[in-house]
């Protein structure tokens, strides 16, 4: 137990990485493993790699969340693939979202013509992503297709065509892999909830 706070051996049990012991105090449960996102995203990435064979792929990795989704998978992918990225952001509370939506950050180049492989970390209301379709779409690229780490089950306020999905999750607020809480838990390398105390004193 030394270095390690303090955590009791129960809750070691429940969030045993040791990764970040000062943000894994914060944890409640650990949803997907490590392990579990890695085989998922070696699939996903055998399975990209199938589909796009031949094609000139343009990965578009959403910021922030995206970042550390889009350095595995794209070495998953054994193709020649480019990467841009955009950085969105919604207006509202940390916890939920508003559906208004800013670019922060635009693509670097004319995608006209490519095959564009959005990549998300989270499909939750589904309005983030129904707004980037939208504005990519207009951009008239060969293909469009949207590979999402995680996607909320049944809580979409938008009907949306999402081709690659790592893992249906319930509707529940998670860190973790990308995924923050006040900009921290992002370098967790699983899927997590967090214990309600988390949301007073992060
Ligand atoms: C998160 C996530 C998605 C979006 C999903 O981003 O990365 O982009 O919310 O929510 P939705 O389906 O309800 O629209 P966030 O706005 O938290 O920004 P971040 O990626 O910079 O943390």
């Amino acid at each position: 137990m030394e270095g390690r706070g303090a955590l009791s051996e129960i809750e070691e049990a429940v969030v045993p990485t040791g990764h970040a012991p000062e943000l894994e105090r914060e944890i409640e449960r650990v949803l997907i493993t490590e392990r579990e996102i890695q085989d998922k995203l070696r699939e996903l990435g055998e399975q990209i790699t199938r589909d796009y064979r031949g094609r000139e792929l343009l990965l578009v990795g959403v910021l922030k969340g995206a970042f550390v989704l889009m350095a595995d998978l794209s070495r998953y992918i054994h193709l020649p693939v480019e990467t841009d990225f955009m950085a969105v952001a919604s207006y509202g509370a940390a916890t939920k979202t508003s559906g208004v939506v800013r670019i922060l950050k635009d693509l670097d180049h004319d995608v006209e013509g490519q095959d564009i492989l959005l990549v998300e970390d989270i499909v939750d209301s589904g309005l983030t992503l129904n707004y980037l379709l939208k504005n990519l779409r207009g951009r008239r690229p060969a293909s469009l297709e949207v590979c999402a780490l995680l996607k909320k089950t049944g809580i979409q306020r938008v009907h949306l065509d999402v081709r690659y999905v790592g893992f249906e999750i319930p509707p529940e607020f998670v860190v973790g892999y990308g995924l923050d809480f006040a900009e921290k838990f992002r370098n967790l390398p699983y899927i997590a909830t967090l214990r309600p105390e988390a949301y007073g004193d992060v």
